[in-house]
């Protein structure tokens, strides 16, 4: 398989980022250095980059009926992505999401406006999509029925549903038993399980019952195998700009290149995500297949 249809199920949100020499304490106000508007969202940013590798991807969300909502879904097509199955809500604002960029790391409040109006009934409705698709990936900024229908469809039509459980909530036990991979990072498991969060990531991974890839920033990724045996595959060296939508970049990218086995799509999602940190906003630095081909040969 060289280009798998990818259908990405979640949020579309305008991401608006300050950044600040530090982050506030509770009560406190401090003088920021910059401000930006972004594209963001975790669905729309796994699309994104997904498709600037060179797949087709189609999205299923929702925008709100204003200039947000009209400009997300432009930007979206002008990424090649398929928008048709994305619904305009007249009475919701587009999802939105105040970030503060500080001390190499990220603080983010979404307000989920129209990501949280689409129904299981919406899903329902893109069946033949799901049925045709080679992977199926979604996160939790849309309600939990939503993730519940699409992973009952993919089980249905025997697609693998890849679900990165982000924002971390638990998860019903029902939609684990329908997850062929789950992609949190340590404390997104812990919370997706029911655990406490200092649980040792190998005792987290155990206790999943299901195949999880771990996502463990500077540190590379983790992986179970179906013995139960882990694996590593270590991150690339970068000096980062903005982290924000590294976690979304590897998921879109481990979704393109989830057919050449584990460790070949780890090793590229690492370095698409690595890439991804070198600008500020969740997808300026999401690279095409050929910066990305172009950054692995530079590491040979
Ligand atoms: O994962 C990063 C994303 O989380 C941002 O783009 C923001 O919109 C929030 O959804």
């Amino acid at each position: 398989m060289q280009t798998p249809k990818i259908t990405v199920i979640g949020s579309i949100n305008i991401d608006l980022v300050t950044g600040s020499p530090r982050f506030p304490q509770p009560g406190e106000t401090l003088l920021g250095t910059s401000f930006d508007r972004f594209m963001g969202g975790k669905g729309a940013n796994q699309a994104v980059a997904a498709a600037r590798l060179g797949t087709e991807v189609c999205m299923i969300g929702a925008v709100g009926d204003d200039g947000f909502g009209r400009e997300a879904l432009a930007h979206l097509q002008a990424e090649g992505i398929n928008t048709d199955r994305i619904k305009t809500l007249p009475d919701q604002p587009t999802g939105m999401a105040n970030i503060t960029v500080a001390e190499g790391d990220n603080h983010i409040i979404v307000v989920s406006g129209a990501n949280f109006g689409i129904t299981p009934a919406d899903i329902e409705a893109c069946e033949a999509r799901i049925a045709e698709s080679d992977v199926i990936l979604s996160q939790l900024e849309i309600p939990m029925d939503c993730v519940l229908a699409a992973a009952k469809l993919a089980r249905k039509h025997n697609k693998p549903f890849v679900l990165n459980p982000a924002p971390a909530q638990k998860l019903p036990a029902e939609l684990l038993g329908l997850v062929t991979l789950l992609t949190p990072n340590a404390y997104e498991l812990a919370i997706s399980l029911g655990l406490p969060e200092n649980t040792p990531v190998e005792e987290l991974i155990k206790q999943a019952g299901v195949p999880v890839l771990m996502t463990r920033g500077s540190e590379g990724v983790l992986y179970n195998d179906e013995n139960g045996n882990l694996h590593t595959q270590p991150s690339f060296k970068v000096t980062p700009v903005d982290t924000t939508g590294a976690g979304d970049t590897f998921n879109g990218a481990f979704a393109v290149f989830r057919h050449l086995g584990m460790k070949e799509a780890t090793r590229k999602a690492n370095a698409a995500a690595a890439l991804s940190v070198t600008k500020a906003g969740a997808q300026s630095g999401m690279p095409t297949a050929a910066e990305l081909e172009a950054f692995l040969a530079k590491q040979a």
